[in-house]
């Protein structure tokens, strides 16, 4: 067999391979080493161990008729053995520069390993915190997902999938899956066109914008048709409309379930119904090897799908230079990466948290004090990895109690899993302050981590009650991987750090933000809300004709209030930071025009800091109700006490624009505000009203 000439030329591989060779290319496994042998498969998932991926593609290079190669795929989604923070904490950092350098690095990870496939970046724009999946999305708005999409892709691919640390990125779960009804884990979705092109396209748009790969329709159906089979979507809108000429991979185990969802009679249809829609890859259903023979005979597809869809997956292990190098890429990793990819983790870390409140400024440590550290993770060095944490070890992570320790040996740093141990209390009383870590294990986030009760678990709201009894200062490390609702918390604790689940670097990151060593600057990703009742709350709320008011027929509840405990963007430093100035020119706009937005920054604290600035905009009166407030710019200052500088922003008046139901863009004429400041919370904004002419004839009917 001439493989060489027959790899480089695929169509001449297509010509040679049988039918069921074909739909071996088309299905994906958990390792199976006779499946692989029998070249009834084309891709790998779950296998992480570079030794065992490396003898699994022996068997198929060299033990099949054709030695196609295996393409491995893996969810590394926030690291591969160097653990990041996770999705939503990295969000938080509102940094795309960090976000593509930290794909980078899991990128080169992954390739070293022989992985060519990452499913990241997940995309799915989330503002329900009862969703376990919130912890794995960039939170809740749209623009700042699309601006994550990107860096995400751009990490992972580099700058050719060829690249020795490249790896091919994955936009999932293609679409509104983070509409999940009551936020509960695989529940039907049904969002209107107007939400789903304004809130859960535009992040996708964004990844194939960037030349992504591959990309995953989600397990949830949209308004009665399963995504998997969304002709619609997966066809029309990200083949032809968006040009997406990548891969489609299936969920696990997703087109075996469209009998459940109840549009299939059998495996057959179901193979035929996802073929049909565009899937390429059948992940872990089977049903492709099983259903398309007879689905072919049955006239349900034809051959040239079957065909087309091989040849894309060919295609995708050539540009990855498969064919070539079928195995790990030895010069993925540079001589000094791991250390730089700790150094890397402990920087994103830091960034990532964020100081939900600091009462009386009880933050940061800054001299020894005697600390008492309590609470459930405190020591938890494998919770700080979790979910989706790939390679990631345990054993290589550092806990809280760790970090602290070793960055201040002349402290006097009690430990205690709570305050029935033996001689907890008189520590307690000897304490200058409480430390508390509490929040959430791994396990209740990420998939199938709904709750519908998301508070403080397992009797640490007792554990919090009892801390205060000793009338010390407490400061709460949250870890979490979503806003956790809990009213005592923020009454009892003083100061209270949201950390996520910060990653390998957990505890030398939390050491540097407690003593001042680094001072916070991570801000919300998502609206916080006050009771699990005002779900969903985020900043893009649309107007109501009877705004909340002192009325009782008003826009809210007679039993809380209508405000998040903290909105979208919200996140202290250990100093303040005020704005001014805000100067927008020009003032009249015309459809071409480019809109010049700067406003002043001022550290007014005691410390050096580094603030992010928001833009959103609002469009005063159109066609439709409009958000109150869109997101359109984020920019990034470091300041010293006492130093002023200047935020920048540019907009095109396309930013003013906003989807028709059908999603193309309409820009109409009016006034539109142009809002700068710390948050999502008006009453912090600076606000500047400009006016957008069109010539009649561009003005939409
Ligand atoms: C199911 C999840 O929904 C998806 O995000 C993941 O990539 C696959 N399983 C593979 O692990």
């Amino acid at each position: 067999m001439q493989l060489s000439s027959l790899t480089k030329d695929k169509r001449n591989l297509l010509a040679s391979m049988s039918l069921e060779e074909k739909l071996g290319q088309l299905t994906m496994i958990r390792p199976d080493a006779a499946e692989v042998r029998k070249a009834r498969a084309g891709s790998i998932l779950d296998l992480q161990e570079p030794g065992s991926i490396h003898k699994l593609q022996e068997v198929a290079v060299s033990g099949t008729r054709l030695g196609i190669p295996l393409l491995f795929a893996l969810d590394v989604l926030h690291g591969y053995g160097t653990t990041f923070p996770v999705p939503l904490a990295e969000a938080a950092a509102m940094d795309p520069a960090l976000w593509e350098a930290t794909a980078r690095a899991a990128a080169r990870e992954t390739a070293a390993a022989g992985i060519a496939l990452t499913f990241a970046p997940m995309l799915d724009v989330a503002r329900d915190p009862r969703w376990g999946r919130i912890v794995e999305s960039p939170g809740e708005d749209p623009w700042l997902a699309s601006r994550f999409a990107e860096a995400k892709v751009r990490g992972f691919q580099g700058v050719a999938l060829a690249g020795s640390s490249a790896i091919a990125a994955c936009a999932k779960h293609f679409v509104a899956y983070g509409a999940v009804t009551a936020g509960r884990e695989y529940a039907p979705v049904d969002v209107s066109n107007r939400t789903l092109h304004e809130v859960h396209l535009p992040p996708f748009a964004a990844a194939v914008e960037a030349g992504v790969a591959t990309v995953m329709p989600a397990f949830t159906d949209l308004a009665g048709v399963p995504m998997t089979i969304h002709k619609g979507l997966l066809r029309d809108w990200l083949r032809v409309r968006h040009g997406f000429d990548g891969v489609i991979v299936s969920d696990f185990n997703a087109i075996a379930e469209l009998i459940s969802h109840g549009v299939a009679a059998d495996i057959v249809e179901a193979a035929a119904l996802a073929l049909n829609a565009g899937v390429d890859i059948d992940m872990a259903s089977g049903a492709y090897l099983a259903g398309l023979p007879e689905a072919l005979s049955r006239g349900l597809v034809p051959e040239a799908d079957i065909d087309a869809a091989v040849m894309r997956v060919l295609d995708l292990k050539a540009r990855l230079g498969l064919f070539e190098q079928p195995f790990a890429r030895e010069d993925a990793m540079r001589p000094g990466d791991r250390q730089s990819h700790r150094d890397l983790a402990r920087e994103a870390a830091r960034k990532s948290v964020v100081l939900l409140q600091n009462r009386g400024g009880v933050l940061p440590l800054a001299k020894p004090v005697r600390l008492l550290v309590a609470g459930p993770l405190a020591d938890a060095a494998g919770e700080m990895l979790g979910p989706w944490h790939a390679a990631g070890q345990a054993g290589e992570a550092v806990s809280y109690l760790q970090g602290l320790r070793r960055a201040l040996p002349d402290w006097d740093i009690a430990h205690f899993e709570d305050f029935a141990a033996a001689g907890a209390r008189e520590a307690a009383g000897n304490a200058d302050v409480l430390l508390l870590c509490l929040g959430e294990t791994a396990a209740m986030s990420g998939e199938a981590g709904s709750r519908a009760k998301p508070d403080l678990p397992d009797g640490q709201a007792a554990l919090l009650k009892e801390a205060s009894s000793f009338g010390k200062p407490i400061a709460v490390v949250l870890t979490s991987g979503r806003p956790v609702m809990e009213p005592f918390l923020f009454e009892a604790a003083d100061a209270v750090l949201a950390a996520w689940f910060p990653g390998s670097e957990a505890g030398n990151a939390l050491a540097d933000i407690l003593t001042g060593k680094a001072n916070p600057c991570g801000k919300l990703p998502v609206t916080w809300p006050a009771e699990i009742g005002q779900i969903p709350i985020f900043h893009a709320q649309r107007p109501t004709g009877r705004p909340a008011s002192e009325l009782r027929e008003s826009s809210k509840y007679l039993d809380a209030s209508v405000a998040p405990l903290f909105p979208f963007g919200h996140g202290l430093s250990y100093t303040q930071f005020a704005y001014g100035g805000l100067r927008v020119s020009p003032e009249a706009v015309g459809p071409e025009a480019r809109i010049s937005v700067e406003a002043e920054v001022e550290n007014l604290g005691p410390a050096a800091g580094e603030e992010t600035a928001f833009l959103f905009i609002r469009d005063v009166t159109a066609s439709v109700t409009r958000p109150l407030l869109e997101l359109r710019g984020l920019a990034k200052i470091k300041l010293d006490p006492g130093q002023k500088g200047t935020v920048r922003f540019e907009l095109g008046a396309g930013d003013l624009a906003f989807p028709d139901e059908d999603g193309s863009p309409r820009l109409e004429a009016g006034a539109f505000e142009i809002l700068v400041g710390p948050g999502a919370d008006k009453s912090g904004l600076l606000c500047h009203t400009i006016s957008l002419a069109l010539p009649k004839s561009s003005a939409p009917s």
